[in-house]
C-alpha cells in the first residue's frame, strides 16, 4: 500500500516542476531536458477514447499555432498505454482531421500522475483528473488548474492564462479580472507613504483609489 504522502504529492505554484522520464507518443522524454527555453503546458486527461477528453485534446491541437506563437510546448498525459494513445490519435485524425502532434505521456505506472497530484483518489483511483500545469522556461510552476472528470476545461481561459502570465512577466504588472490582451493592467500598489502620496498626485493613470489603479501600456 502506498503512503498518502506519495498519492497526495501536490506541486505548488512557485515550485520547481518535478522531473521525470516517460514514454510518449513522440518518443522517450526527460521532462527537464524537453523543449529548452520554452514555456510548457503539461495537461492530463482521464482516458483515451472518451468524449470530453476528445473535445479537450482536439481543442489543444486546434490551438497548436497559438501555443507555438507563444513559445510554448504542449505535453499531454493519461494513464493509458502507448498503444491506446496511438490508436486514439489515429482514430481522431481519421474521423475529424484533427491531429494531436504534441507528445502524450503513457503513464501506465501512474508515476507522473502521482508526482503532479493528478491522481486524486476520491475522484478516481485509476484515472487522472483534468489538470493543467503552466511551467516557465526556468522550470518553475506558475499556474495550476484542476478540473474533475465530468467537467471539460475552457481552452480560451487556458490560452488567456498563458498570455497573462507572459504579459505580467514582461511588463512587471498584475493582471485584473477577465483581462484580455490590449486591456488595461493593474499598477502595483504603493508600498510606502511617499509612494502613496505620489500615486494620489498622479493624474496620468485611472484610479479608483491609491491602491487600485489601472493603466494602458
Ligand atoms: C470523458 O472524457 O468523456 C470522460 C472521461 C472520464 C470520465 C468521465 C468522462
Amino acid at each position: 500500500m502506498e503512503s498518502n504522502q506519495e498519492i497526495n504529492s501536490m506541486p505548488r505554484i512557485g515550485d520547481t516542476a518535478p522531473d521525470f522520464e516517460a514514454v510518449t507518443t513522440t518518443g522517450k522524454m526527460k521532462f527537464s531536458d524537453y523543449a529548452p527555453g520554452k514555456w510548457k503546458v503539461l495537461f492530463s486527461h482521464p482516458a483515451d477514447f472518451t468524449p470530453v477528453c476528445t473535445t479537450e485534446m482536439s481543442g489543444f491541437a486546434e490551438n497548436q499555432s497559438t501555443f507555438d506563437e507563444h513559445n510554448t510546448a504542449l505535453i499531454g498525459l493519461s494513464i493509458d498505454s502507448i498503444h491506446s494513445h496511438l490508436a486514439w490519435v489515429n482514430n481522431v485524425r481519421q474521423k475529424t482531421g484533427v491531429y494531436f502532434q504534441f507528445p502524450i505521456i503513457a503513464d501506465l505506472d501512474m508515476k507522473v500522475s502521482k508526482l503532479y497530484g493528478m491522481l486524486q483518489p476520491n475522484e478516481s483511483e485509476t484515472a487522472a483528473v483534468r489538470a493543467v500545469f503552466f511551467i516557465d522556461p526556468e522550470q518553475k510552476i506558475r499556474l495550476i488548474m484542476y478540473y474533475p472528470l465530468n467537467v471539460g476545461r475552457n481552452m480560451d481561459e487556458i490560452v488567456r492564462a498563458l498570455k497573462a502570465l507572459k504579459y505580467s512577466d514582461a511588463n512587471k504588472v498584475a493582471i485584473p479580472l477577465n483581462w484580455q490582451p490590449g486591456d488595461k493592467v493593474i499598477v502595483p500598489p504603493p508600498k510606502t507613504l511617499e509612494e502613496m502620496d505620489a500615486r494620489i498626485a498622479d493624474k496620468s493613470i485611472e484610479k479608483i483609489d491609491f491602491y487600485l489603479a489601472k493603466k494602458q501600456l
